[in-house]
């Protein structure tokens, strides 16, 4: 979204940035700035300063700067537009862009309302109505406290096909925005609509700041035909390869920690958010896509990934772990003893238990790759061994920084037992494929020939011409 910068000036002389930053950081006066404890390092003597003169802060600690548009970026983790949008509408100024990207911003903003006004719907059913008591009990009795489920906003969508259909009409909502915003399915060959969501405990899934963008709804049946989750389909606020379960409740702690643990359901993240371990994220409804890890990358350093003890788990976590580590994030792997969850066991043993095993059982991947094969008895073989190794070199491959492959070409040269030079010169090969192809070197004529040609060359076309005959 582009905003003309008379707005950017408008907004920022509207704003107090000794207000803004004050709902982050406690701020003492001294002199004409203003001091506090830096929210982007850790510190114990204030190194951090706001001048509200100049309308910027500045840490000496951490060398971290800027105006009021920078610091709302920088802690809150949003992007420009998100930063001026919420900045404006704190102080009461109308955006207003070209009519084109206005006409599609209302429309988002409609399916937005449309979506809070779903949730809140759904979270009334849920707490105060006879209906929704038997979901709420069901709840209880799974141990989720009111506190978790306000939290997390959960809400009962009512066994009817249209009760969601008739509150909205009440309130001039038309069944047409319902359909936008993935709450309302057209009916089949007759006119008009359904509610999509039936006799379901819902879970809004949130977007980084705090916007209802969808929903999972469960059922509470355990029949054959009936799918145990729903999911909201593609609109335009939701996206399933974007959505993150989780993350806005859990992006503080997966900044604080470095570290996002990537479990696999809706009721796994308000398990251990309930055991105050808030930086469990889930990918609801998919595999773990890019889109995901990079939008976690702006929190987290290193992604725990919790998988399923079975062969199919495993292979999961593979694909789950590669990619991670091609975005240049940091992955690591764990699996809970067969038959549990995330959610079960922190119910049976408790939090501390919990992260004790988060700490003292996760695997590197060399080491997951390595008892993988262990545990399928393929490690017996020179065939199997072999497929370990290859797949750990081509894992390491993915890894976009050298550095950052070092030490996993050294962890697997001992988890292996393979000289550290077989597996560089592997790994060499695997990156560079022409490089190695090209075993008999050029011959000097002909090298000296093309270098004579590329001296009269311009500089672009010397360099075109020096990538195509020599790849290095
Ligand atoms: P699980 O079947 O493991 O369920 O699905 P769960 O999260 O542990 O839920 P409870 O504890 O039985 O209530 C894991 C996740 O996969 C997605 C949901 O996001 C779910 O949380 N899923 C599962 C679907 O999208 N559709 C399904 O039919 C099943
Ligand atoms: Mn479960």
């Amino acid at each position: 979204m582009y905003i003309p910068d008379h707005q950017i000036n408008a907004i920022r002389t509207a704003t107090d940035i000794v207000a803004t930053v004050s709902n982050y950081v406690r701020l003492r006066k001294r002199g004409s700035n203003y001091v506090g404890l830096c929210p982007f390092h850790n510190e114990k003597t204030p190194s951090f300063s706001v001048n509200p003169g100049m309308g910027i802060f500045k840490c000496f600690g951490c060398g971290k700067g800027g105006n009021v548009f920078q610091f709302l970026m920088e802690v809150e983790t949003l992007t420009f537009p998100e930063a001026a949008r919420t900045l404006a509408e704190r102080a009461g100024i109308e955006l207003t862009i070209d009519p084109e990207a206005e006409k599609k911003s209302r429309t988002v903003e409609s399916v937005y309302e449309v979506l809070r006004f779903a949730a809140r719907f759904f979270y009334a059913q849920l707490t105060t109505t006879k209906e929704g008591r038997k979901a709420l009990d069901y709840l209880r009795k799974r141990g989720f406290s009111i506190e978790t489920i306000r939290r997390f906003g959960l809400g009962w969508a009512p066994d009817t096909w249209d009760a969601l259909i008739k509150e909205a009409e009440q309130n001039q909502i038309d069944s047409k925005t319902l359909q936008r915003a993935g709450l309302a399915v057209p009916r089949q060959g007759g006119d008009g609509h359904y509610d999509r969501f039936r006799a379901r405990v819902v879970f809004p899934v949130f977007s980084v700041i705090g916007k209802v963008t969808g929903f999972g709804g469960r059922t509470l049946e355990d029949a054959p035909n009936t799918p145990k989750y729903i999911n909201s389909p593609e609109t335009a606020v939701y996206h399933k390869r974007r959505a993150v379960y989780g993350l806005f409740r859990g992006k503080s702690a997966i900044r604080t920690e470095e570290e996002a643990i990537l479990v696999e359901g809706y009721t796994d993240v308000l398990a251990l958010h309930q055991a105050s371990i808030k930086n469990a994220v889930a990918c609801s409804g998919t595999a773990l896509t890019k889109e995901q890890i990079r939008t976690l990358g702006r929190f987290a350093r290193r992604i725990l990934l919790i998988y399923d003890a079975d062969a199919a788990g495993g292979k999961a976590a593979l694909r789950s772990i590669e990619l991670v580590l091609t975005t240049g994030l940091s992955a690591y792997a764990i699996s809970l003893p067969p038959g549990a969850d995330p959610d079960s066991f922190v119910r049976e043993h408790g939090a501390e238990t919990f992260r004790e095993y988060m700490q003292t059982q996760r695997q590197d991947f060399v080491t997951f790759i390595h008892s993988m094969a262990q545990r399928a008895g393929t490690l017996g073989s020179p065939e199997g061994e072999h497929t370990a190794m290859q797949s750990t070199v081509d894992v390491i491959a993915r890894i976009p920084d050298p550095l950052q492959r070092e030490p996993f070409i050294r962890r697997a040269s001992e988890v292996f037992g393979v000289p550290y030079a077989t597996l560089r010169t592997a790994l060499d090969r695997k990156l560079h494929p022409t490089r190695a192809r090209r075993v008999a070197p050029e011959p000097e004529a002909k090298t000296a020939v093309v270098q004579s040609k590329i001296a009269a060359l311009p500089p672009e076309k010397a360099l075109l011409q020096l990538m195509l005959t020599h790849g290095e």
